[in-house]
């Protein structure tokens, strides 16, 4: 990416070199509950393009209030910390396991991004109730039968132009049902307008326009 820190670079090359080596096994998960056994251990990531996408949008948007719903291990987090940096915003980041939100925070700090997270741990969905709004951009990318629960208690706080990735809506294949049941939630909701798109492990990209209603 353009324009960021050697300390950025020098965080964003650890997490590449970490995936390297988990990449090839990652794919080789094609049965969901092959997957359930290990996916703590693994960063699982959004990937780069998906990643600078969100960076572009936020910069493009001027977003302040940046949310990012499944931290992991940090990889994600870093973008979009980078985002609000750039935007002069919050990055606000939500993870339900301890030690994945402390590896997080180190390398976050490492990256020299540190003053623009806010670090919420706990169950995403019971915790957005304290959320401020309104929010202008959203990463959503927890455990899938979460996103539906999540639009639910976010969605009243997004704001007019506010925008939600959501990502693993193609891949893996085992969660399209899940994908697919977010799509139908998405869209029911007043105001969004939302497209599929098929880059990285497909994505929606949703957006509450009042034009929409
Ligand atoms: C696919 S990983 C996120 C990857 C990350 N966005 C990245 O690109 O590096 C999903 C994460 O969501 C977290 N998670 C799952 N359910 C959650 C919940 N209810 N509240 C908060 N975090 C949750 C998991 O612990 C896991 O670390």
């Amino acid at each position: 990416m353009e324009n960021t820190s050697p300390a950025f670079r020098r965080v964003l090359q650890e997490y590449r070199e970490r995936l390297a080596g988990e990449e090839a096994y990652q794919k080789s998960l094609t049965v969901k509950t092959d997957m359930m056994k290990v996916r703590d251990t693994l960063l699982l990531p959004v990937g780069e393009d998906i990643a600078q996408l969100c960076v572009d949008l936020i910069v493009a948007r001027n977003a302040k209030v940046i949310v990012e719903l499944g931290s992991s291990y940090g990889y994600s987090t870093l973008y979009l910390a980078e985002a609000a940096r750039r935007t002069g915003g919050k990055l606000f980041s939500y993870e339900i396991h301890p030690d994945k939100q402390q590896h997080a925070r180190e390398r976050i700090a490492a990256a020299e991004l540190a003053p623009h997270v806010q670090w919420c741990l706990g169950d995403a969905v019971k915790l957005l109730a304290d959320q401020p709004g309104p929010i202008e951009f959203v990463l959503l990318d927890l455990w899938k039968d979460m996103y539906i629960p999540c639009l639910d208690v976010f969605y009243p706080k997004l704001a007019n132009n506010g925008l939600i990735v959501a990502d693993n809506m193609l891949y893996p294949e085992f969660n399209r049902p899940e994908g697919a049941a977010y799509r139908a939630a998405v869209r029911a909701k007043p105001e969004m307008e939302a497209v599929l798109l098929p880059i990285g492990q497909g994505i929606d990209l949703a957006c509450r326009s009042k034009r929409a209603s």
